[in-house]
């Protein structure tokens, strides 16, 4: 723990940003093969259900066993530290509570409520259901620090149980940085309150997400020029209130529409690691990359066709973004697949896609935008 602290006093400062770090561990879904064990966690969840208190149907996949990007923050009053999923898939901050002696709990940093000065109680229980699992606990208000930014009285989860796959993710917690109206927990979400306590100059943030295990980054309050090259490409958010929601006009292949036709609505979520979508279009992609369905949930390919295999276009606002097949097929062990996952509702462009194109959240504008990553 003493390192992890360390690294979150090396927050960088560039005219008004400030850096969070984010580090890459081990998959939920890598930890658990290790032992033998992904199969059977896979099996206890096997439905996508929703998220209680949400107007939308469109679920974006939080708590993926496939995620591997965490920073830290500190809560309370002196800060305690944990590992956070920041995801802009979901709205509300959670970690574990010290009481909690449930299996989920195993393995994670817990938050002890009277080693804090500034802890105020909530309004009680809730529970989140995600695809991969649920959680359990009660909400409070507290400092959080990320960076060396404080924000002041943030409503956030104390947890007490959860589903089986969080003991092995490589996170404690969520810090969700999706909008108000996705917020399960029914508050201010943390970067909201940011922005109203005048903590940044600029009300949007970035990510990087490396494609080694080192360099990774969320910036705060603007855009980080050294992560990426040529143009920012704006696109507009279409659901201002919820999540990170942008249209896609198709998805192309060498001028061939192959999904997306017509036009869909996608989440632009750090916090799943494929591309998902519909059954037929998934399938359809797969399909015209030579990539083959064989039992489980990713489609499998010949490692050494990579640099055969043709880009995947999304075509979003007038700008084509490629996805080259080196961004998309991934190495698991000796064999390869490719990022794409069946999931009904909206789209989710994650970090298979992120990966590629640094990605600016701008609240200010109600817009995103997509620049390739370095
Ligand atoms: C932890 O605290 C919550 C809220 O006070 C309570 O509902 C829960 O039962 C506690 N869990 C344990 C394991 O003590
Ligand atoms: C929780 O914090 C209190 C107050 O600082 C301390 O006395 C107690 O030992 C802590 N509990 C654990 C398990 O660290
Ligand atoms: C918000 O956006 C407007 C229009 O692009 C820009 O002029 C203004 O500087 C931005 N303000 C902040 C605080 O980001």
């Amino acid at each position: 723990m003493k390192s992890a602290v360390l690294l979150v006093l090396l927050v960088a400062f560039t005219e008004g940003l400030v850096k969070i770090p984010l580090f890459r561990g081990k998959s939920a879904r890598q930890a658990l093969e290790e032992v033998g064990l992904y199969e059977e966690y896979k099996a206890q969840y096997p439905q996508p259900r929703l998220q209680r208190g949400l107007k939308l149907n469109n679920v974006p996949i939080t708590y993926d066993p496939q995620v591997t990007y965490y920073g830290m923050i500190g809560i309370g009053n002196p800060p305690q530290y944990f590992k956070v999923l920041f995801d802009t898939g979901s709205a509300d901050l959670w970690v574990p509570s010290l009481n909690c002696t449930h299996y989920s709990c195993g393995n994670h940093a817990r938050f002890n409520r009277s080693a804090s000065s500034t802890l105020q109680k909530g309004d009680g229980d809730f529970t989140l259901d995600y695809v991969s699992g649920y959680v359990k606990g009660v909400t409070a208000y507290d400092t959080v620090l990320v960076g060396d930014i404080y924000v002041v009285n943030q409503l956030f989860g104390l947890t007490y149980s959860g589903g089986s796959f969080l003991r092995y993710m490589p996170w404690d917690g969520i810090q969700g940085l999706a909008f108000i109206g996705a917020s399960a927990l029914g508050g201010t979400p943390l970067f909201k309150n940011m922005w109203n306590q005048g903590r940044i100059t600029q009300n949007q943030f970035s990510m990087y997400l490396s494609k080694s295990v080192e360099g990774s980054a969320l910036i705060l309050g603007g855009v980080d020029e050294q992560y990426f090259t040529g143009p920012v490409n704006w696109v507009m958010v279409k659901e201002e209130d919820t999540y990170w929601t942008i249209q896609i006009d198709s998805i192309t292949i060498n001028g061939n529409t192959v999904a997306c036709s017509g036009g869909c609505l996608a989440i632009v979520d750090s916090g799943t690691a494929l591309i998902t979508g519909p059954t037929r279009d998934i399938g359809n992609i797969n399909g015209w990359v030579g990539a083959y369905q064989a039992g489980g949930d990713q489609a499998s390919v010949g490692c050494s066709n990579v640099g055969v295999m043709p880009d995947l276009v999304f075509n979003i606002g007038g700008n084509a973004f490629h996805l080259p097949a080196s961004a998309y097929v991934l190495q698991h062990g000796t064999s390869c697949q490719t990022g794409f996952e069946y999931v009904p509702g909206s789209w989710i462009l994650g970090e298979v896609f992120m990966r590629h194109y640094y990605t600016v959240f701008d609240v200010n504008n109600s817009r995103v935008g997509f620049a390739l990553a370095v």
